[in-house]
């Protein structure tokens, strides 16, 4: 716990600008299959990868299947209270360990003929292993280890074992992001939903909010839209994007709340029958009735600024993951690429929520009930299920509805002959920065970049 006189909010500060090429972003890698392998040789394996929710391994036993790409990853929280993580395959004849999800176990059991390994990955037993002329060498034979560190309640690891510590390649994100207090937030939804496009089209999307006029019609009475300052940080980025403040293009002369707003205020408990300012001073008025409402509901937001609880901080953190910062609640996106499909990704979203001090202790354990936590109308009962579906089969709320929809559109466009690059704006930088990076990482490996050629 910080002391009063070491804590930092999180930096406001502009950065400064990096100068980029202006040229159109080539489409091919997006859609040429081709680019699954160089991406797992020059991205996939040479960065951090977040893993997932440091709740599911709490406990010595715990473990949980991480997917991507073509690789299966198996966390494991052992005996000796370490956190590890192994490639998910047994030393025998390569049978995977574990399917999927997140469980508890003394030991991993091969389902093929019977090898098992403690949680640390050394072997516990093989079946008749007198019959193997060569010997059963417990070091040879162990489950072969992946980097693994932790950061903001959640596991990640590479599959480098040269790259620089976690903290040193997130780089702002953690100093950024401390007075959030990630670690303490509880997990409350945990779905994958598999989409028609590719995962840089996703990453893109979640880059900029010009998208929001087209796609989101309905937000533009809610958050601002164009006031967004953009934060390039080396191959991480940040916008700040107000909320309760709606698009100057739907703020009329006598700056009066629009209907939209006031009934999204109503459904979130502010007192709008007495508000009697208008839109320029509503935000003051929604942060300040938040922090009033700290002695009924518990939540300490004294580490985050009105600012903070008025806006959607938004990082993303090279090479797909997202996070918007909100003062009640985070939502972490992650956008997986499909193994076989360029046309498909998985998005997977996990949502935390800020709980009353000392509620959250340990974080929502997996496969136990002995949590319970009243936040609004959310009630929240150990370890939520994880839920896989496609687009289509069940709405993920209207805002991810509709970048779905736009991003399948977007994705048969990117194949036409007609298209030849991106054309990006100023205010759609951070895709052009995430795009200079991507395509560093892809130039420095031993391949042809068939984009750059
Ligand atoms: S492949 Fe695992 S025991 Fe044979
Ligand atoms: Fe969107």
């Amino acid at each position: 716990m910080n002391k009063p006189t070491d804590f930092v909010f999180t930096p406001t500060t502009k950065a400064p600008e990096p100068a980029l090429e202006l040229g159109r972003i080539p489409v091919d890698r997006y859609t040429d299959p081709v680019f699954l392998k160089l991406e797992d040789d020059c991205i996939w394996s040479k960065t951090w990868l977040l893993a997932g929710a440091a709740c599911d391994v709490a406990e010595p036993g715990d473990f949980f299947v991480f997917e991507n790409l073509r690789e299966s990853v198996l966390v494991t929280h052992a005996e000796d209270g370490v956190v590890r993580a192994f490639y998910n395959v047994c030393q025998h004849r390569g049978n995977q360990l574990k399917a999927s999800g997140c469980g508890n176990s003394p030991y991993l059991s091969c389902g093929f003929h019977g090898w098992e390994y403690y949680l640390d990955g050394s072997i516990k037993e093989i079946p008749e292993a007198h019959d193997f002329p060569q010997g059963v060498p417990a070091e040879e034979l162990s489950l072969k280890e992946v980097r693994c560190e932790a950061w903001g309640g959640f596991i990640w690891i590479s599959m480098d074992p040269d790259i620089e510590p976690l903290i040193k390649y997130l780089g702002v994100v953690p100093e950024h992001l401390a007075p959030y207090e990630m670690e303490s937030m509880v997990l409350v939804s945990d779905e994958t939903v598999e989409w028609s496009c590719n995962w840089k089209t996703s990453v893109d999307i979640f880059s900029e909010t010009y998208h929001v006029r087209g796609v989101h019609p309905e937000s533009e009475y809610l958050a601002d839209d164009v006031n967004v300052q953009m934060d390039l940080y080396g191959p991480h980025s940040r916008f700040i994007a107000p909320m309760y403040i709606p698009s100057p293009r739907k703020i009329g002369e006598d700056k009066a709340l629009n209907q939209t707003m006031v009934e999204y205020l109503k459904s979130e408990g502010f007192p709008v029958e007495s508000f009697e300012g208008d839109v320029t001073n509503l935000r003051g008025a929604v942060a300040a009735h938040k922090r009033s409402m700290t002695n009924e509901n518990g939540l300490d937001f004294s580490k985050l600024t009105d600012d903070q609880l008025t806006a959607d901080y938004h990082y993303n953190v090279f090479p797909n993951i997202t996070f918007n910062l909100f003062g009640e609640q985070m939502w972490m996106f992650r956008h997986r690429p499909h193994p076989t499909d360029p046309d498909k990704m998985y998005f997977d979203r996990m949502i935390f929520n800020r709980v009353p001090k000392g509620e959250a202790a340990g974080g929502a354990k997996a496969g136990a009930v002995d949590l319970f936590v009243e936040l609004g109308d959310v009630n929240i009962v150990g370890r939520p299920e994880h839920n896989f579906y496609r687009y289509g089969e069940q709405s993920s709320g209207l805002l991810l509805d509709q970048d779905a929809s736009c991003l399948a559109g977007v994705q048969k466009g990117l194949h036409s002959r007609g298209m030849t690059g991106l054309w990006i704006s100023h205010h759609e930088r951070r895709i052009r920065n995430f795009h200079f990076w991507w395509e560093k990482y892809m130039s420095e490996q031993p391949l042809m970049l068939k984009s750059a050629e």
